[in-house]
């Protein structure tokens, strides 16, 4: 039999009939999908050997970081991670597959015999009430082997004893780290799958094995996505066996690429949302808009990571602490992890203020975990409203320009009512200020923010719009068909080229996920002629899981959004309540006005929100909106969680 047209897998389903469709990603599951993990339930905290050492690390200035967070009581707010980033690989022994340690910089690695263990230098972190980090990568090569050559820190040897990264290796290596080296965190970087190109300069002139890159940092397109996924997956299964009380972090380092926007939180605690930070101004905006913008998507146990700390150097050294101070609280308001990447043994009280403030930490480690919204934005300035446990919210103000910048703070940006006092505290100075109704106006120094926790009168007295709570909004399926890069990131000039080439492009494909107050491409919220500020934007072909936290109802104003590409086909909106049907819109087209959408809720402890295409006239897609999206009622206990 010839069948020169069908592919295996097209015959495969043919063979087997419908009962073999793939089951449609829109229909209810009746629950959370986002995984729970016992680690990493607020944003990670600690130190990294990155940034402040490169691959010059070593065991003594690891651990005199380390004594430091303790003495200076940084590990008492949360600065428990402390992490050697690369370089401390000497080669992998190729008899057994065995990674040796570089024991000349870690001495109480080296073992009689030849041997190296990590285990003592882990103990020691562990003794002191600290929890260890280790860095890897998910090809066969690290970082530093393509851009540090000139580091005396390299693995040494033959092609494959410098192949120190998991490719190959991911079941020994992992349990060497975790069980058999005690280590809590693992980072996984991803060069090794990434520059290592066969007939790559890098690869010829130092005579390592190629691989044909996975990830194109230029093309979502050159990427395969899938595989990088499963590959990932695969260190995160192993990770479950040897830690198998779930108190480990698995840190994804693919730099914002290969969409991991999207299936992180699926398989990591944090994932980078951009290339490396440097400590420069304009690389910090860019870092931070690769993630403020993605709310939606980190929750309790998974993370936007716009990547470590930079306070203390460059930009953000101890000459410039209104840049070290605005790094800082826009890192915490979004629920960044948080990494020092100085020498900590040799830091100024002016930047250890800075880690230490308490109470901008209890902000970014708010048990709730709901990342900032951006409730106000121009390439000069931002505002930045977080939703805080106790019932109040805190905010950035922030100036991102080189002049003066006069801004309004409003009620309505708070989501407060504007004629009751609205109260702000300064959480650098710790002062209140005289409360103030409607609107207020502070004017901010080039490149300053103002960082307030603030109480008043909340607009939706009864409830919380989902908008306010994003830490408690699973984007199961978001609808996005073909990533796109993200435009809205800050653009710098590049450090390593100059202005040679012809400027840095948009990328990290997340543009059209879905949006906290705004839709999916960044617009306002609109639905035939009027505008929402406040609600959930998202693609057609989505589903949304929602907590519902005992709330007695869910109420919406829904419909196409009038920034929609499909202006031909209709969208459907519909409730369900524990996988049961509690309401739907029916179909509806562009330009027809917002309908009200409300369920009764009754002991329903997940909500989805799934919007159907209707018909399917394009591929375009299609905007929609979930205007004013809340739970409602059930007790006082909605808005003060
Ligand atoms: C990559 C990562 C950095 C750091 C270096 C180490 O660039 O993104 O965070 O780990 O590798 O070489």
């Amino acid at each position: 039999m010839r069948l020169p047209t069908l592919s295996l897998a097209t015959l495969a389903l043919v063979l087997a009939g419908p009962a073999a469709a793939a089951p449609d990603p829109l229909a209810p599951t009746g629950r959370w999908s986002a995984p729970e993990h016992a680690a990493a339930r607020t944003p990670p905290m600690g130190w990294s050997s990155w940034n402040a050492f490169r691959t010059e690390v070593d065991e003594e200035k690891v651990l005199g970081a380390a004594q430091k967070l303790v003495d200076s009581g940084l590990a008492k707010l949360g600065y428990r991670y402390v992490n050697v980033d690369d370089g401390w690989w000497l080669k992998r022994r190729t008899a057994d597959g065995r990674l040796m340690i570089r024991t000349r910089i870690f001495p109480s690695a080296a073992i009689a015999g030849g041997d190296s263990s990590f285990r003592p230098f882990t103990d020691r972190l562990h003794a002191m009430g600290l929890k260890a980090g280790l860095y890897s990568d998910i090809g066969r090569n690290a970082c530093s082997q393509a851009y540090d050559l000139h580091s005396p820190n390299l693995p040494e040897g033959t092609t494959a004893e410098r192949e120190v990264g998991l490719y190959g290796h991911v079941d020994q290596d992992v349990a060497l780290y975790f069980r058999d080296w005690g280590f809590d965190y693992l980072k996984v970087d991803a060069c090794g799958i990434n520059v290592y190109a066969p007939g790559a300069p890098v690869v010829v002139q130092n005579g390592y094995r190629a691989f044909s890159p996975l990830i194109d940092q230029a093309s979502i397109n050159r990427t395969d996505v899938a595989q990088v996924r499963s590959l990932y997956a695969a260190v995160a299964a192993a990770i479950a066996r040897y830690r198998p009380d779930g108190d480990s972090i698995l840190a994804l380092c693919t730099w914002g690429s290969a969409d991991v926007r999207r299936w992180g939180k699926e398989v990591g605690q944090m994932w980078r949302t951009s290339q490396d930070i440097t400590p420069h101004w304009t690389r910090m905006l860019h870092s931070f808009d690769s993630a403020s913008t993605r709310a939606l998507y980190a929750k309790p146990g998974a993370w936007n990571d716009p990547d470590m700390l930079f306070i203390g150097q460059g930009d953000f050294d101890a000459q410039h602490l209104t840049e070290a101070r605005t790094h800082f609280a826009l890192w915490a308001i979004i629920n960044a992890p948080l990494f020092i990447g100085y020498d900590l043994r040799q830091a100024p009280d002016s930047l250890m203020r800075i880690w230490g403030n308490a109470d901008i930490v209890r902000v970014n480690q708010d048990p709730t975990g709901h990342q900032g919204v951006i409730a106000y934005a121009s390439d000069d300035v931002q505002t930045i409203v977080k939703t805080l446990s106790n019932g109040h919210k805190a905010v950035v103000l922030l100036n991102r320009g080189l002049a003066p910048a006069e801004m309004n703070l409003t009620a309505a940006q708070l989501k407060l009512v504007p004629d009751a006092p609205i109260t702000l505290r300064d959480l650098w100075s710790g002062r209140t200020l005289v409360p103030f109704t409607g609107e207020t106006t502070f004017t901010l120094a080039p490149r300053e923010s103002r960082v307030f926790e603030v109480s008043g009168v909340r607009r939706l007295p009864d409830g919380m719009y989902l908008s306010e709570v994003p830490g408690d909004v699973n984007v199961a399926v978001d609808g996005v068909v073909a990533p796109e890069p993200d435009p809205v990131v800050h653009r710098m000039m590049g450090q390593w080229s100059g202005t040679r080439d012809t400027g840095e492009r948009p990328t990290y494909a997340g543009w059209g996920g879905a949006q906290a107050d705004a839709t999916p491409f960044d617009q306002t919220l609109q639905v035939a002629g009027r505008s929402y500020d406040t609600g959930i934007g998202v693609l057609a072909q989505s589903r949304l899981e929602v907590r519902t936290r005992d709330a007695a109802r869910f109420e919406a104003l829904v419909g196409v959004d009038d920034s929609t590409r499909d202006t031909r086909d209709a969208a459907e909106f519909l409730v369900y309540g524990d996988g049961r049907l509690l309401a739907r819109s029916g179909a509806m087209r562009l330009g027809e006005a917002a309908r009200p959408l409300r369920a009764e809720l009754r002991g329903v402890r997940v909500v989805e929100l799934v919007t159907r295409k209707v018909g399917h006239a394009t591929d375009l897609p299609l905007v929609t909106t979930w205007a004013e999206a809340a739970l409602r009622g059930g007790g006082a206990g909605l808005a003060s969680r």
